[in-house]
């Protein structure tokens, strides 16, 4: 069991809980994995190749670029490398905008860190002043997403290139683009000029390729060099090397899956608008539906047809909220059934 698991948890049924890509993989993943030799799971894994065609969908140097066992391994990375203590009794502290990925928090608590939180704004743009404000001098590592989860709200690169101004020196600002391929936005461009930004990404979303684990990291050498030393040797296993480098060479997938992705949150906002529900527009592939004392009610059906959404109601800002994946159009639509039962019978 790990830490998102709860005992007892077994999800088989449709699962718009975790932001998954729920059409399941590329097939030509499949054919490369059914592909591999005997020798090739014998050996220890090599990574150039992989690293190579990461760096080139990611337009970076292959120097500039860590494979990761899941973004979740990076963020933990990050952690080891910049947020323990030191001897002295330093204790570093890490900037966490709420509501966030719980991670960040978890990873700098194990560590021996500090998380500082940061409330959001009501609408929940990025609050730039007191992500600011929240710098001291302890501060060594921001933790930005963009978009963000669990609210699918972007925050402006200018907003990025602000904290990385105002960090002091040896800190770093950590920004997940775990959803970035749904919102065509990337601040990998601009880091050659930020040497103290490192950008994260996964291809668990997109790509689907959740169960596999394999993400990346991307930034000024310097600066990834801490994180790389804590990035257990041969983590990535052959297989998601194979898969990752099938699911680069298969675009009209990926592009088939972001188009189900925008077509799904249409009809959800659709529904919600329909319905009275509030819902916040998303620039990742979910939503985050503000179903106020609905929202348990709304869970437990969706449960009882077998369909598993995330309430964030206990998150700073998100009172009544649930999160809904937004991915393949047909499971959308099993979703908005949902709402339908639970708010139709209300009236
Ligand atoms: C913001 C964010 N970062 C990282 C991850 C984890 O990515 P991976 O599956 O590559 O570990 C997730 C997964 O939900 C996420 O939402």
């Amino acid at each position: 069991m790990n830490k998102y698991e709860k005992p007892g948890e077994f999800y088989d049924g449709l699962r718009l809980h975790q932001n998954e890509n729920t059409g399941g993989c590329s097939p030509k993943v499949i054919q490369a994995l059914a592909g591999l030799s005997r020798e090739q799971l014998a050996y220890y894994p090599p990574y150039n190749a992989a690293t190579e065609v990461c760096a080139r969908y990611l337009g970076v140097d292959a120097e500039r670029l860590t494979l990761l066992n899941g973004l979740d391994e990076g963020i933990m990375a990050a952690a080891i490398g910049y947020l323990r203590p030191t001897p002295d009794g330093f204790v570093p502290e890490a900037i966490i905008p709420e509501p966030a990925f719980e991670i960040f928090g978890f990873d700098t608590e194990i560590v021996g860190g500090r998380p500082v939180r940061v409330a959001p704004n009501p609408d929940f743009s990025f609050p730039l002043d007191r992500v600011v404000a929240a710098i001291t001098p302890r501060t060594r590592v921001v933790f930005l997403t963009n978009p963000n989860n669990p609210t699918g709200v972007s925050m402006p690169l200018e907003a990025i290139r602000a904290v990385a101004a105002a960090v002091p020196a040896g800190a770093i600002v950590f920004v997940d683009e775990a959803y970035a391929e749904f919102s065509q936005r990337s601040f990998i461009p601009e880091l050659p000029a930020f040497p103290n930004v490192v950008v994260g990404r996964t291809f668990s979303k997109a790509f689907g390729l959740a169960g596999i684990r394999i993400g990346a990291i991307t930034g000024h050498p310097d600066t990834l060099e801490p994180i790389r030393l804590a990035v257990p040797v041969y983590s990535v296993n052959i297989a998601a090397v194979v898969a990752v480098q099938a699911a680069l060479s298969d675009r009209a997938y990926v592009d088939d899956y972001l188009d189900q992705v925008q077509q799904s949150k249409a009809l959800l906002y659709a529904a919600c608008d329909r319905l009275g529900l509030r819902y916040t527009r998303s620039d990742a592939n979910f939503v985050l539906v503000h179903a106020a004392d609905r929202a348990a009610d709304i869970v437990r059906t969706a449960m009882a047809h077998g369909i598993y959404l995330r309430d964030r109601s206990k998150e700073p800002g998100c009172a009544g909220a649930i999160r809904v994946s937004a991915g393949i159009i047909e499971h959308t639509k099993r979703c908005i059934h949902v709402f339908e039962e639970v708010l139709c019978a209300a009236q």
